[in-house]
């Protein structure tokens, strides 16, 4: 790092919630963007960092050159994390430059709209057959364990080609990965289980394609003249299980939390299904799950305000306090379904914007269009206040979602 910080830090890196409100960012972020936007802050892993938190400066920093993404994931919020390592090598969220890019364009075009429009009436089917066995079950169900984490690990499953026999299997050990109340030994063996397993179905794909995106990926890639190996395509797959399954899933059961929070609100969306699309923007914007990113190396000297970002130097640049501008997003505290927020933050920006954004979004709004109309008394079965979130994972949510329902459902 430079010997010499541009500024000295202001104070912590903000990481706790006010007592009562779990849905707003953590205490501070609102002082930052008005007092001190363009922050340097200390982080618990030990490292100072500039600390960005308007909307406009996290949308311009993150399409500067000059940022490598190549860092853990959750280095600055997580005193545990070793910032000497550089990430996991061959990751897409964690790569730079050419290797980035090479991997996003082989990518690509498994995310277009067509092909995610395609799988509606697959998510649509999933979610009917949940909301059966939910309502089929005996009170209370849980809606994280029983709809919110099975629904999008088994689009995964879909997407990657799993065989249906399979998926229970894969749908196991996800969910011991994504838990955050496992053992790190029992998950060290569930991640060591997974990697076997999609190697394995990486196996068998390059030796009998089929029509799914592993099959195409080897395609394309031998197609370009730079094939892919296994344990790349075991790296790519194994992205989009961790990507996309507990974002996804947490985004599901903490705007269900959200809306029942928010009765009319809640009442408006019945009223109105066509608002279905804008409402998910909304609680997109809202809850921001991705609760402490995003983190980078800055390699580049970067111009941001009246400050220089300096090579050598770590960035946050906050998702979550930029959602909450209110020079973009006026009344930014409140969950207004009508808003129009499609320009948020939720799925980052720049150069590694997300790449299942689509996909998350035809979850989102298929969940919101049915959830609601099957089980219409659907009701918290606990005190909202006996709820525990997930103060301190990459991505926020609920940790359980005890829920009820009339009988006569
Ligand atoms: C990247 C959020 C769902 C695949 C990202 C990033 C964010 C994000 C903030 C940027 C990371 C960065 O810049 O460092 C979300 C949220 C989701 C969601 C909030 C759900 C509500 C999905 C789904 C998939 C997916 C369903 C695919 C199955 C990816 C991939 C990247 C990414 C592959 C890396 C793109 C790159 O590095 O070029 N996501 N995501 N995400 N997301 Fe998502």
């Amino acid at each position: 790092m430079t010997e010499a910080p541009s500024k000295p830090t202001s104070g912590s890196f903000p990481t706790t919630r006010a007592e009562g409100c779990p849905f707003d960012p953590a205490v501070g972020y609102t002082e930052l963007r008005e007092k001190d936007p363009i922050a340097r802050v200390e982080c618990p892993a030990g490292i100072d960092a500039w600390l960005v938190t308007r909307y406009d400066d996290v949308r311009t920093v993150l399409s500067s050159p000059g940022l490598s993404s190549a860092v853990p994931v959750m280095g600055h919020a997580n005193s545990e994390v070793d910032l000497t390592q550089a990430g996991t090598p061959g990751s897409i969220i964690q790569s730079d430059g050419e290797a980035h890019s090479r991997l996003r364009r082989l990518l690509t075009s498994e995310f277009t709209v067509k092909r995610i429009q395609a799988l509606r009436p697959y998510i649509q089917q999933l979610i009917d057959d949940h909301i059966d066995a939910m309502l089929a079950s005996d009170e209370p169900a849980d809606l994280v364990r029983d709809f919110a984490l099975p629904i999008p690990s088994l689009v995964i499953c879909e997407l990657l080609g799993v065989a249906y026999e399979d998926r229970d299997q894969f749908q196991r050990q996800s969910a011991i990965l994504t838990s955050v109340d496992v053992a790190p030994e029992v998950s060290a063996q569930a991640n060591g289980e997974i990697q076997q397993f999609v190697a394995q179905l990486v196996v068998s794909k390059m030796q009998a394609p089929t029509d799914d995106l592993i099959s195409r990926l080897i395609t394309r890639a031998n197609e370009s003249g730079q094939p892919l190996s296994v344990q790349e395509l075991v790296v790519l797959a194994l992205s989009l299980l961790v990507a996309g399954h507990e974002t996804t899933a947490n985004m599901i059961a903490l705007s269900t939390v959200a809306l029942l929070r928010n009765p009319d609100q809640l009442e408006e969306l019945r009223a109105n299904p066509d608002l279905v699309p804008s409402a998910v923007e909304e609680m997109l914007r809202y809850l921001s799950v991705v609760q402490f990113g995003l983190f980078r190396a800055i390699t580049e000297d970067i111009p941001l305000g009246d400050e220089t970002l300096r090579a050598g130097e770590w960035l946050v640049t906050s998702l979550a306090s930029g959602n909450r501008d209110t020079s973009v997003f006026p009344d930014a505290d409140s969950l207004d379904l009508k808003r129009k927020a499609s320009a948020h933050l939720a799925f980052g920006y720049g150069a590694h914007q997300c790449l299942g954004q689509q996909l998350a979004r035809v979850e989102l709004q298929q969940v919101f269009s049915t959830l609601f109309t099957r089980i219409p008394t659907l009701r918290l079965a606990v005190p909202f206040e006996d709820l525990k979130f997930k103060d301190n994972t990459l991505v926020y949510g609920v940790r359980s979602l005890p829920v009820a329902w009339d009988a006569r459902t």
